[in-house]
């Protein structure tokens, strides 16, 4: 087991997650490790790893900037160190959500995003129309000093028209229901970095 603060939320994050179907959480992982990531991300990028991401999957996969102008790449298992603790210590997640709501969570999967000034991705469902895998979204963000004048916030539209907006600040964890939540991410003045994922099911 990796020693996680983490570790120490999870009793919080099965709660909101049971109560109102997302949790926003603080100081997730270590910031040695988070300020790492962000590293690597930048080094993807600068190297030119990322890729404009599309939008649908399989033979509709478009890339439309009118949707979503961020470009992303997978992090897979064994592409460096900071990459692999983060994937185990979203296992754990995972092994805890589906203790705690029998959902059947059997993978995780998630892709570095960068976001350049401007860019912004429309109001939308984390699930594709022929594919229903995708339960839980989980978005750690990785950006040091981020302030509210920055933009960029996650919008979640919550049930009875409510809206919350997260900003996408260094050790910030947000969860939802895939199926359930629309959000939307909206513009911001400097770049803006994450770790998006999906725990999926069977
Ligand atoms: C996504 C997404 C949210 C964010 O990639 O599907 O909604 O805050 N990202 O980056
Ligand atoms: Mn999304």
């Amino acid at each position: 087991m990796t020693d996680t603060p983490l570790q120490r939320l999870l009793p919080q994050i099965i709660d909101d997650l049971a109560g109102q179907g997302w949790s926003r959480q603080i100081h997730v992982l270590p910031e040695t490790l988070t300020h790492e990531l962000a590293a690597e991300c930048r080094k993807r990028a600068r190297e030119g790893a990322l890729t404009p991401a599309g939008v649908g999957r399989g033979q509709g996969l478009a890339v439309r900037e009118g949707i979503r102008g961020d470009s992303i790449q997978w992090l897979e298992h064994g592409q460096s160190a900071p990459g692999d603790r983060y994937l185990q210590a979203l296992d754990e997640l995972r092994q805890a959500l589906n203790q705690a709501f029998f959902l059947g969570l059997e993978d995780f999967e998630c892709h570095f995003a960068c976001y350049p000034p401007g860019a912004f991705y429309q109001k939308h469902l984390d699930r594709f129309r022929d594919d229903d895998r995708r339960t839980v979204s989980a978005v750690y963000y990785l950006n040091e000093d981020w302030r509210a004048e920055h933009g960029g916030a996650l919008r979640l539209y919550l049930p009875d028209e409510a809206e919350l907006d997260v900003l996408p600040a260094a050790g910030t964890l947000v969860l939802f229901m895939s199926a359930e939540l629309p959000h939307e991410v909206l513009p911001a003045s400097r770049e803006r970095l994450s770790i998006t994922g999906w725990f999926r099911r069977r």
